[in-house]
């Protein structure tokens, strides 16, 4: 793989992506992995992470140059910049010279990494430090008012590095530099694509789970899916997806799951229909926490007892978690300690219940994710999903939760969803969930007569991750058709009313 050693920034995780796009595998490693242990891993590349801190600060986290004495090609970003100026003997100062945001770059002088790129390019820049002298060997092939020495090889040395971000998208040619670094400063082969990633990972889950039978609960969402459909790739009907219908999905999801998914993969699948116990469970329960209480409690409780059944009717060992590889990086992981994804629901399982852990999905991001359940056959409406909360409708109801506002309410939700797929939006918009009000009332007119009923909000966002969110700016017809059709085919809603509140404050979901 290559590593890219995170020295603290949010950026670490965005660089590995980068470098996937690449085509190219790499892995996310904490600063404080010794040199040893990243030699061990047999990296192609190394590529040194942009970081927070300024590299005179006390207790600045650093590189052990014996880094640079091992032969791999090494690229510095920012902050990694900077550490391998000084490491290789070149000097870093606090310049005074701060640069934030979009600033321009002078190429000066032709080299791998800028060669034939424009003259002078907008670069992303965050620093408050300089390097103010290349480290002998280098060439210096760039420049930015705040940053006399902005880029540098040693291509000899297969070493480089930028000051600026070249992994965001405000450097527009960023994906190249890394690209050119990759390919005709480090050379590494471009082979890590869609189809590698699956036979790699077929291959993986054959070896762990040898003549084993494996269980799988399935949410509808794309990465239980995802994991499901390799799993069944690696072994076949040794596999049992168990599926929970709780009664709080979305109009078509359980038909995508039991018809469109099954006919996609042909696996093995045991329904359990739920719906009725979880209605009980939620009876006048108005009060959001208790809600994803009592939702998670009977969720754990179906599933299990679905998957006592199957290992006790055709055995199972080994449980398939959709894990995916930020979950992995941020549980401070990438080796050894297995991380269940509590959101997935099927955390939890009892101790009685023995399973080993498979986690197909472990080294890949979303993206990935979807390419590859696209590359398996899965149909487009599990593949392009959008994200839904385990707990379901019953948290985009305000109010006590029954048969009646579920109906009303994925009635309105498919209306909404519809409209925004033909309006092309389903791009542009990260999710739009759609909210009943059940204890809000409001004076209405419709044909000739006075209506009381109820208004549902539309919470359309755009987000890169969920963190942090913004209200999507909806082009105002398809607002009026979806306004219309909700209000003309759904009897109790008489008024819809847009959420036009980014996160924070707001967090995406009502509940
Ligand atoms: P919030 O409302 O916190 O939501 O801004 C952030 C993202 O998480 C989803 N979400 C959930 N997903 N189980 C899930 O699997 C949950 O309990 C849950 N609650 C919120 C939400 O849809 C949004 O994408």
């Amino acid at each position: 793989p290559v590593l890219v050693v995170d020295y603290g920034a949010q950026y670490a995780q965005l660089i590995a992506r980068r470098v996937r796009e690449a085509q190219v595998y790499s892995e996310v490693v904490p600063h404080t992995t010794p040199v040893d242990d990243m030699l061990a891993k047999d990296p192609a590349a190394i590529v040194l992470s942009g970081g927070p801190a300024s590299v005179y600060a006390e207790g600045a986290p650093s590189v052990d140059p014996a880094l640079f004495d091992a032969g791999v090609p090494v690229f510095g970003i920012c902050y990694g910049f900077q550490l391998m100026a000084g490491a290789l003997g070149g000097v870093v100062e606090h310049t005074g010279a701060r640069e934030y945001g979009r600033t321009e770059l002078a190429v000066t002088t032709p080299g791998r990494l800028h060669d034939d790129l424009p003259d002078a390019h907008p670069v992303w820049m965050s620093h408050g430090d300089g390097v103010t002298k290349a480290p002998e060997g280098f060439t210096v092939t760039a420049s930015s008012p705040g940053a006399p020495v902005a880029a540098f090889e040693d291509v000899g040395r297969r070493f480089a590095g930028v000051q600026y971000h070249p992994e965001v998208g405000h450097s527009p040619h960023g994906q190249e530099v890394l690209r050119r670094f990759l390919r005709d400063v480090a050379g590494v082969p471009a082979d890590w694509n869609t189809a590698n990633i699956i036979d790699e990972t077929v291959t993986k889950i054959r070896e762990q789970v040898g003549d084993g039978r494996a269980i799988c609960g399935l949410s509808g969402g794309v990465d239980s899916a995802v994991a499901a459909a390799l799993v069944q790739r690696a072994i076949g009907d040794r596999l049992t997806c168990v599926f929970v219908d709780h009664g709080l999905l979305r109009e078509g999801e359980r038909a995508q799951v039991e018809r469109d998914f099954v006919a996609a993969t042909g696996v093995d699948l045991v329904t359990v229909d739920a719906a009725e116990t979880f209605l009980r469970e939620l009876d006048g329960v108005v009060d959001p926490e208790e809600k994803r209480k009592i939702i998670g409690r009977e969720f754990i409780r179906s599933f299990e007892g679905a998957a006592r059944g199957v290992a006790e009717g055709k055995g199972a060992d080994f449980l398939v978690q959709g894990t995916l590889y930020p979950d992995v990086v941020e549980s401070g992981g990438g080796s050894g300690a297995a991380t269940i994804k509590s959101h997935h629901n099927v955390g939890g399982l009892p101790d009685d219940l023995q399973f080993s852990l498979v986690e197909p999905l472990r080294a890949l991001f979303k993206d990935e994710v979807r390419r590859v359940g696209a590359e398996l056959g899965l149909p487009e409406t599990i593949v392009r999903r959008q994200p839904f909360p385990g707990p379901g409708l019953a948290i985009r109801i305000i109010g006590a939760v029954d048969a009646d506002r579920l109906a009303t309410l994925r009635r309105a939700d498919a209306i909404a969803r519809e409209e925004l797929t033909s309006g092309g939006l389903d791009d542009v918009i990260w999710q739009c969930p759609v909210v009943l009000l059940a204890d809000v009332r409001s004076v209405g007119v419709q044909g000739d007569g006075r209506t009381y009923g109820h208004p549902v909000v539309l919470r359309p966002v755009s987000s890169e991750d969920a963190m942090t969110a913004d209200w999507t700016r909806l082009p105002y017809d398809v607002l009026e058709r979806i306004s219309t059709r909700i209000t003309n085919e759904c009897a109790e809603i008489n008024r819809v009313v847009l959420d036009v509140t980014s996160k924070p404050p707001g967090t995406i979901e009502w509940e």
